[in-house]
């Protein structure tokens, strides 16, 4: 099971390519799980992290931005923020945003819930 993670032009994420172009830290959408944007995050140089976390906001669906130079996840419509994992740190969100296991696998990247 799990769903292949797909760039905003439906074609398969490539690990090797995510990880030349981008630094580590960065917060990158993906398409996951049943299509949802999700965070995929740089470990270092070598590894994205094992987890993909959620971007749809808790509260009511909107997608929440990476917001880099303050190191958290600030949704546009009421104001929730999330830390760098996800973990709710203001509402009105009721919860943290949900995380996907994320594998590589053949170059690729595996979401599964
Ligand atoms: Fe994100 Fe309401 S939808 S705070």
């Amino acid at each position: 099971g799990g769903t292949v993670a797909k760039n905003e032009l439906g074609n398969d994420v490539s690990v090797s390519k995510f990880l030349d172009s981008h630094n580590v830290g960065d917060r990158t959408l993906v398409q996951g799980l049943k299509g949802d944007p999700t965070y995929i995050v740089v470990e270092s140089k070598e590894a994205i992290a094992d987890y993909g976390i959620n971007a749809i906001c808790t509260h009511l669906g909107c997608v929440v931005p990476w917001n880099v130079a303050e190191n958290k996840f600030k949704c546009p419509c009421h104001g929730s923020q999330y830390d760098a994992t996800g973990k709710v740190i203001r509402g009105p969100a009721p919860k943290s945003l949900a995380l996907a296991h994320a594998n590589v696998e053949d170059d690729k990247i595996l979401l599964t819930p």
